[in-house]
């Protein structure tokens, strides 16, 4: 049947889900898949039930996307679609909530704390100590992120954060290694692709270094050793159970200089599938090309 691709949406990621949206629906055509682009940004999703769709492949990042939103509405129509559900999804796009349930599974993830206002990111400088990073709760690719070096920093940190979100996350920063682990589901079950090591520009992977640049230094196979890279896997396995996620996500992991302990950022719902993403350059070292990597995607669309 009719495959929608979901893209561009409404979110500061909009830029780039239509990036992510434009190279799934070439990949799905061109294994023979009648994929049509669906602007949620544009289109009212109650559409795609008149428009005869069977299936969603959900490339939307950011809230109205990511969030559990759209995740719901597609619950309440009856289609099968992409990556986790309402509840997995609503979580993981909330930081907080993220890193609370991490705790409680015992897994690492940096000290944090939820402020809400410029003197609350000083106290959380004062409690975290620097660096510090400032970032609004639920936002995706380094978008109103800051990182805090200096007290007088801290106001300025929350302005630029609070601008895309009334909750705030202060985070303990993390000095080491850079890395990120997708994890696909296949026939049900859901494994860990190989890890890769990001080393951006100044150690700062923002929206320029992440989609425009060509700066930035992926390493897949990630150069660590077996055991680190084994055990980011196994964490980002964990990260993905914790939180109920099924069909893909996306985990990202510091591995601390200090001592090589390993802490869990966040985890991605609807991972990046831009040229310069992560998840298809993971696949591309296992084997699975950007083509085969969407149809295994799509094959885990449920309901
Ligand atoms: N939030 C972006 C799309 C990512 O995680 O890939
Ligand atoms: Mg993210």
């Amino acid at each position: 049947g009719k495959v929608a691709v979901l893209l561009g949406g409404s979110s500061a990621e909009r830029a780039v889900s239509l990036m992510s949206g434009q190279g799934v629906l070439k990949a799905l055509r061109t294994q023979g898949v009648d994929a049509h682009p669906f602007d949620t940004g544009q289109q009212s999703l109650w559409q795609l039930k008149e428009q005869g769709f069977a299936r969603v492949f959900i490339a939307l990042h950011g809230r109205g996307g990511e969030d559990g939103t759209v995740q719901g509405a597609l619950e309440l129509l009856g289609i099968p679609y992409t990556g986790p559900g309402v509840a997995a999804s609503a979580m993981a796009m909330d930081k907080v909530l993220t890193k609370r349930l991490w705790r409680a599974d015992g897994l690492a993830t940096p000290d944090w704390r939820l402020v809400d206002s410029a003197e609350g990111v000083a106290q959380a400088f004062a409690a975290l100590g620097a660096p510090m990073i400032v970032k609004p709760a639920r936002e995706g690719s380094t978008i109103g992120l800051a990182k805090v070096e200096l007290a007088e920093e801290c106001a300025a940190a929350y302005a630029l954060a609070a601008g895309y979100d009334d909750e705030v996350l202060c985070e303990q920063f993390i000095e080491g290694e850079e890395t990120t682990c997708a994890i696909i589901e296949l026939d049900g079950k859901a494994e860990a692709l190989p890890v890769i090591r990001i080393v951006a520009p100044g150690g700062n992977y923002d929206y320029e270094n992440k989609y425009f640049g060509d700066a930035t230094q992926y390493f897949c196979p990630s150069g660590l050793p077996d055991a680190l890279e084994q055990q980011i896997r196994q964490m980002s396995l964990a990260a993905f159970q914790s939180l109920g996620c099924r069909g893909w996500a996306r985990a990202d992991v510091m591995i601390r200089k200090s001592d090589g302990k390993a802490f869990l950022l966040e985890i991605n719902t609807s991972p990046g599938m831009t040229s310069h993403s992560l998840v298809p350059m993971a696949a591309g070292t296992a084997g699975i090309s950007y083509e085969a990597l969407c149809l295994r995607i799509l094959a885990a669309a449920r309901l």
